[in-house]
C-alpha cells in the first residue's frame, strides 16, 4: 500500500522492437490500474545487459520504450514512469535477495534455460540471477499486482517465494504480489512457428509483428502466417496458427471464439487473415502517431525520466532502508 492505494507495478525490456505480443499481453493491460492504483511502469535496462546490447540501440529503445508507454495511454502524471538504471535501489536490494535465494530456483527458470541455449557463448552470471533482479523490482514497490503475459508468471511465482522466504526470518518485510494475466492475449504466438511465443528479438521479422510496423507490412504478414490446409475458421487442437489468429482478432476486438466462427462462417482464410490484419493496424495507428509525437521531444522524455525516477526513488528507498536495518546493516545518519 502507498498513500492507502494498492500498487501496480510493470517492466518491459527495451532489448529490441516492441512487438503486438508486448502490448497485448501487458502494455495496453497497464493503464487499467492507473485511477485506482499507486503505479509504477518501469523500462528495465539493467535487464536488457543479461545479453550483449549495441549501446546505442539500447539508449534509443529505452528512449523509445518509455514513449510507448505514453503512446499506449500512461499518463506520467497518473504514473511513475522511469528507467530502472536510473534508480539505483533496484540494484542494491537485488544484491540481498540473492542471499535469500537459492541456486537450485534459478537454475530451474524456464527462461534462462531457453536464453542460455539461445546464447551459449555468454551464459553470464546476470542471466542465471535474473529473476531477482525482478524480484527487486517489485518488492522494493510493495507491489500489490504485477500486470505480465504468462511467460513471466514463474518468475512472478519465485518472487513471491523469495519474499516469503524473507518475511518468515524478517516479518512483515514484503507485500507478496500476485501476477495478473490478461485472459486473452497472454501468449502471443509467433507467425511462422505458432508453437513458439512471439518474441522481439526473434531474427526472422516476419514470426513478429511489432508495434511501429506500418500499415502495409502488418496485413503482408498476417497474410503469410503460417495456418493448416483446412479452410475453415474454427478454434480446434492443432490448429495452433489459426488459434493465435483468432485470440489476436478476439483480444483486439473482444469477440468470442464462437462469435469470430460465426463471422467468418463459410469465409476462406485469406478473408480471416486480412480482417486480423486490419484490426491490428487500426488498433496501432493512433499509437505510432503518439509515439512519434513523443520521440521527437527528447526534452520532455528526459523530464519524464527524471520526475519518475525522483519518485520510484522516494519508496524504493523506503524500502531498501528497512531490508537493511533488518539484515543489520549500520545506518549512518
Ligand atoms: P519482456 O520485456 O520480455 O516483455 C514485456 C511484457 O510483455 C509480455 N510479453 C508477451 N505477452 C503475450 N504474448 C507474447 N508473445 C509476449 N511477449 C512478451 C511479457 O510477459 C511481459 O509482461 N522480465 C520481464 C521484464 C521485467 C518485469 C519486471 C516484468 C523486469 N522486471 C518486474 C514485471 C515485473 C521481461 O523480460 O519482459
Amino acid at each position: 500500500m502507498i498513500q492507502d492505494k494498492k500498487v501496480s507495478f510493470s517492466g518491459v525490456q527495451p532489448s529490441g522492437n516492441l512487438s503486438i505480443g508486448n502490448y497485448l499481453g501487458a502494455i495496453r493491460n497497464f493503464s487499467a490500474f492507473s485511477e485506482q492504483y499507486k503505479c509504477f511502469y518501469c523500462v528495465v535496462d539493467a535487464h536488457a545487459i543479461t545479453v550483449r546490447q549495441v549501446p546505442a540501440d539500447l539508449r534509443r529503445r529505452t528512449y523509445e520504450t518509455l514513449s510507448l508507454y505514453m503512446a499506449c495511454g500512461l499518463d506520467p502524471e497518473k504514473n511513475t514512469l522511469y528507467v530502472q538504471s536510473h534508480v539505483p535501489a533496484h540494484a542494491e536490494l537485488a544484491w540481498a535477495l540473492n542471499c535469500f535465494t537459492m541456486f537450485g530456483e534459478l537454475s530451474r527458470m524456464t527462461q534462462f534455460k531457453d536464453k542460455s541455449a539461445k546464447h551459449s557463448d555468454n551464459i553470464n552470471a546476470g542471466l542465471f540471477t535474473y529473476p531477482v533482479l525482478m524480484a527487486a523490482d517489485i518488492l522494493l514497490y510493495q507491489t500489490d499486482v504485477v500486470p505480465v503475459g504468462i511467460d513471466q508468471k514463474q518468475h512472478v511465482e519465485l518472487c513471491r517465494d523469495i519474499a516469503t522466504r524473507f518475511n518468515n526470518v524478517f516479518p512483515d518485510t514484503f507485500t507478496i504480489p500476485e501476477p495478473i494475466i490478461p485472459k486473452t492475449g497472454m501468449k502471443i504466438m509467433s507467425l511462422v512457428e505458432p508453437t513458439k511465443k512471439m518474441s522481439k528479438s526473434d531474427e526472422n521479422t516476419n514470426a513478429v509483428v511489432y508495434i511501429l510496423d506500418d500499415r502495409d507490412t502488418i496485413i503482408r504478414k498476417f497474410k503469410r502466417a503460417v495456418t493448416d490446409s483446412d479452410t475453415c475458421v474454427r478454434y480446434a487442437e492443432g490448429k495452433d496458427g489459426i488459434n493465435n489468429l483468432m485470440n489476436i482478432y478476439a483480444t483486439f476486438t473482444g469477440k468470442t471464439h464462437e462469435e469470430i466462427e460465426r463471422e467468418f462462417d463459410g469465409k476462406g482464410y485469406g478473408e480471416f487473415k486480412l480482417a486480423v490484419g486490419e484490426v491490428c493496424a487500426d488498433a496501432m495507428q493512433p499509437v505510432q502517431q503518439k509515439f512519434a509525437a513523443y520521440m521527437s521531444d527528447k526534452a520532455y522524455l528526459e523530464s519524464v525520466m527524471k520526475k519518475g525516477a525522483e519518485e520510484a526513488s522516494y519508496y524504493a528507498r523506503k524500502t531498501l532502508s528497512k531490508v537493511h536495518k533488518k539484515l543489520g546493516f549500520v545506518s549512518l545518519r
